[in-house]
């Protein structure tokens, strides 16, 4: 993975997937795709756009809800999440270091005029300053002048067609200034002139598949009860990016909205809690690193009555990596609501257990398995790293990959000994032959054979097929196990189908 735009300075909190970054995430999402799609006969996939309807993020709550509490640094400028910054007690001093900051130095001269005091202490600036009505101290210059909370909405904001969100601003802001609108006035008529045109990127996967819910029923003659799937990027505009590809502004989603009978949400509930924690173990998470938590009614979404989280023990400690969410029928009425269409299921063989009358009509329930897939290569990568120490002397030592193997990027390195005596040629057709199979093989001939054995073993290559004097004469080759490192020979023509029996594995 590589920082995007590097060149120019890079951007903050996005990547881009190189050569062996776009493999491993294209296997895992279609390692997610088979279990969720291919190898189901009640979940159907969807591939919704990007950029909806903006009246969407309206009725799903997401305009007014999906917005984190954010405060500005009087002092250093800096904007972070109310939630993530120390808090001191009530009349606590605040622990602060100002006088080394140059950044700093023409704010702290203002709140000098201001009449805060300050004192010296070991050359530093230090405000003595009481946590006061607020108690957040900025975590990046430690002053306690901060700014009132404000909510800060998530979604990124663009305009869809030929409009010019800058002309209808300007008009709102002279009407505004003519009618003698302060501050808050102007910025309201600014918000509601750019809403007028404005779309959002989707920051999450799962309204398209509310909204085409009664299209994917209606099409496939689906029975509840059934899923929709689907994979794609989606966008925050996050206010705390960390630890890498973890928490991003442009990331990729992994979602399937479960449809089902009112009542029974909780049980299916626990069904999905159990189905993706087998799964994440199935691409190579150990269970001992992953564990379900659930939401404190205080952290649940807007839009659910019971969320648990797959977490995983990242390097920093157990973070999320997936949320399982009891969603009830909020969505499916909100948008009911939002666009007057009647989104209902009908059960012809049910009766209504109400009313006794025979065909029930009602919103279904939905639980919602919600994974990250960018999120997922990272604790994929996490806990297939490996450095073996080697011997005393340190022969031997390595760095290793033990990715599954059908996550792997490369699935098997085909490797002649030398470039001589007609191995390159056999290693060749080798290499056609795992291609016509659709199996991902590299056919590799610089550098010695241990330094290739090393390259491979890196970037998480399970098999090395090595082509060497014996070959020619009696059609074998040699097949090196990452994982060990044991070598065993083989007929040619058994290579590809022993790689294809471990990739069904
Ligand atoms: N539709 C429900 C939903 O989006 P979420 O818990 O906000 O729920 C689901 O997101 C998953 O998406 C998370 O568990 C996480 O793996 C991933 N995710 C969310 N925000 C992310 C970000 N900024 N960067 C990377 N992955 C993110």
């Amino acid at each position: 993975m590589f920082q995007s735009s590097e060149i120019y300075g890079g951007l903050r909190s996005a990547y881009d997937y190189g050569p062996m970054g776009v493999e491993l995430k294209r296997n895992l999402m279609n390692e997610w795709w088979t279990s969720m799609v291919h190898s189901r006969e009640d979940i159907y996939g969807l591939d919704a756009s990007i950029i909806m309807h903006p009246k969407v993020w309206r009725s799903s709550g997401h305009l007014a809800n999906f917005t984190d509490p954010l405060v500005d640094c009087q002092v250093c400028q800096e904007r972070f999440r109310a939630d993530k910054a120390p808090k001191l007690a009530e009349g606590e001093d605040a622990p602060i270091t100002l006088g080394d900051k140059g950044r700093a130095k023409a704010a702290l001269a203002k709140l000098h005029e201001a009449g805060h005091e300050h004192i010296e202490r070991k050359g530093k600036q230090l405000f003595g300053a009481k946590a006061g009505d607020r108690g957040y101290v900025c975590p990046n210059c430690g002053s306690p002048y901060l700014s009132a909370e404000r909510d800060f909405n998530g979604m990124f904001r663009t305009s869809l067609g030929a409009v010019d969100p800058m002309a209808q601003v300007i008009a709102a802001v002279k009407a505004s200034v003519a009618e003698g609108g302060d501050d808050k006035a102007i910025r309201k008529a600014v918000d509601a002139a750019l809403e007028e045109s404005a779309v959002y990127l989707r920051p999450e996967t799962a309204q398209g598949m509310f909204v085409q819910f009664l299209n994917v029923q209606q099409s496939m003659a689906a029975k509840i009860p059934f899923g929709i799937a689907q994979m794609g990027k989606s966008f925050r505009n996050e206010v705390t990016v960390e630890h890498f590809i973890f928490r991003s502004c442009e990331f990729e989603q992994m979602e399937m909205e479960w449809f089902c009978e009112p009542g029974t949400g909780r049980e299916w509930l626990e069904y999905w809690k159990e189905t993706r924690m087998k799964w994440w173990q199935s691409i190579g998470l150990s269970a001992d690193k992953l564990r379900l938590r659930e939401h404190e009614s205080s952290e649940l979404a807007h839009y659910s009555d019971g969320t648990f989280d797959v977490e995983y023990d990242f390097p920093w400690g157990w973070d999320e990596l997936e949320g399982i969410a009891s969603r009830t029928n909020y969505d499916l009425n909100a948008h009911a609501e939002g666009s007057n269409k009647k989104l209902v299921y009908t059960d012809p063989e049910k009766d209504n257990p109400e009313t006794g009358k025979k065909g029930w009509r009602y919103v279904p329930h939905v639980v919602e398995p919600a994974a990250g897939a960018t999120r997922g290569m990272l604790a994929v990568l996490c806990a297939a790293y490996d450095e073996e120490p080697g011997d005393e002397s340190g022969k031997g030592a390595r760095t290793v990959l033990r990715l599954h193997p059908r996550l792997a990027p490369v699935k098997a390195a085909v490797l002649p000994l030398v470039r001589k005596q007609g191995m390159p040629e056999t290693a060749r057709k080798i290499a056609d032959a795992f291609f016509a199979a659709g199996v991902n093989a590299k056919l590799d001939m610089q550098h010695a054979i241990g330094r290739r054995y090393a390259r491979h073993d890196e970037i998480g290559t399970p098999y090395c097929i090595t082509v060497d004097g014996q070959t020619a004469e009696d059609d074998t080759v040699t097949i090196r196990y990452r994982d060990d490192r044991r070598q065993e020979r083989i007929k040619v023509e058994a290579a590809v189908d022993e790689v294809r029996r471990a990739l069904r594995e």
